[in-house]
């Protein structure tokens, strides 16, 4: 074993002086491993969805480099653990345990093992590893057939839905009353009755955010405002766990009395945050710096929020109650009766008839 290790390091040594520039650590000197978010070793695969790695690329410097889906933190492959039917796939492949080099710039080959039920390694595929400081680059061989697929991250489950995809969250309707500079101390809005899940602010279709700096008593159109603690996560944060403070402070002054867990995530021109209702009332998120407390009224009802629907609804108001006159008009002015002068006819007639029938009997006498 030692001696295919140090010939592999030697190996590398020798790529490295001959090409000196290339250096497979570098970005953009490997590939990202698709469906990373679904090859933890605790992801069930789904029935419709299925990873197979038979069109992985292969050869001399193809590396690939794994990152998880919602955060950025780079994954190993599993070790001993892959079980049928996990790592989003049908047959996972893993390696045998301590497979991973320790040594910085270190490249090992080792065979990874495929599941199939009680057969721990039913068919073996080589790997080659090499360690780049915090992260390993795998040089990957293509399995026979479909579906098979490499593991990464022991215990890791299924990937988060995505908070930037529209279907994945909530647009939180922001009014002028959530804003730092509403302050009015009638107003004790809360929102204890939140439903936790991940939000757009928007305010009238303008991407608003959460206070990120300290915010007073009194603000927000509540009485204990809450704003967020750190700095705004970036695009390459994916998903941060970060605290939210709220301002209990009788004393006027800004503090952070007590702290609220909450998600936050970049997505480019806009954050989405991950909230759930607030432990006790009166206290309220804010969101947004301008606004006043009085503006928007109706912004939680989407129903009414638009001007031109509110016209819509009343000029269909007043063509009802249009109709409605004119009917009764009409009933008025007996409008009506010539069509029940048609159906009366016929028994007139009959009258007639019977009228003359009576007459042709009388004749005779
Ligand atoms: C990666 O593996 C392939 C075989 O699939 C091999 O030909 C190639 O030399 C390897 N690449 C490196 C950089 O070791
Ligand atoms: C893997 O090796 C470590 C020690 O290096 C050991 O503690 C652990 O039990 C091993 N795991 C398995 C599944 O063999
Ligand atoms: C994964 O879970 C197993 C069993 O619960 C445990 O023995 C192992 O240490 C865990 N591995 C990691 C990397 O957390
Ligand atoms: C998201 O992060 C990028 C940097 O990665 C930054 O330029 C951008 O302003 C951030 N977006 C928001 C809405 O803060
Ligand atoms: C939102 O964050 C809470 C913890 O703050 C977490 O328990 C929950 O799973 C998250 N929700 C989603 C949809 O990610």
């Amino acid at each position: 074993m030692w001696r295919t290790h140090l010939f592999a390091t030697l190996n590398f040594l020798l790529i490295l002086r001959k090409g000196a520039a290339f250096n497979p650590c570098d970005d953009g000197n490997h590939f990202l491993l698709p469906n990373a978010g679904w090859r933890g070793t605790a992801c069930k695969r789904t029935r419709d969805t299925s990873i197979c790695d038979r069109y992985v690329e292969t050869g001399a410097n193809k590396w690939y480099k794994v990152l998880g889906h919602d955060d950025k933190s780079p994954r190993k492959m599993a070790e001993e653990i892959a079980e049928m039917f996990h790592c989003g796939t049908d047959y996972p492949l893993y390696l045998p345990n301590g497979s991973h080099p320790t040594l910085d710039g270190t490249i090992v080959t080792r065979n990874a093992c495929m599941r199939v039920g009680a057969d721990k390694c039913k068919e073996q595929y080589a790997v080659q590893i090499l360690k780049c400081g915090t992260f390993f680059l795998y040089n990957l061989s293509r399995p026979n057939s479909c579906d098979i697929a490499y593991c990464f991250g022991e215990n890791e489950t299924c990937s988060k839905p995505d908070p930037c995809e529209e279907k994945n969250r909530l647009t939180l309707l922001v009014s002028g009353d959530r804003s730092t500079s509403c302050k009015d101390q009638s107003l004790k809005l809360c929102d204890s009755v939140l439903r936790s899940s991940w939000y757009r602010p928007m305010k009238n279709s303008i991407d608003v955010k959460m206070a990120s700096s300290c915010v007073e008593r009194y603000s927000c159109g509540t009485e204990e405002p809450i704003w967020l603690k750190g700095a705004e996560p970036t695009l390459a944060d994916k998903t941060v766990d970060m605290k939210a403070c709220v301002t209990v402070a009788k004393s006027g002054a800004c503090s952070c009395d007590m702290e609220i867990d909450i998600q936050v995530r970049n997505c480019s021109s806009y954050l989405v945050y991950n909230l759930s209702s607030t432990p006790s009332c009166p206290q309220r998120y804010c969101f947004g710096q301008k606004g006043q407390c009085h503006e928007n009224v109706y912004d939680s009802n989407s129903m009414w929020k638009e001007p031109s629907k509110i016209v819509l609804i009343s000029l269909a108001m007043v063509i009802v109650l249009a109709l409605l006159v004119i009917l009764g008009f009409m009933i008025h002015k007996n409008i009506f009766r010539p069509v029940v002068k048609v159906n009366v006819q016929p028994s007139i007639k009959e009258k007639d008839n019977r009228d003359a029938n009576l007459d042709d009997i009388i004749k005779p006498k």
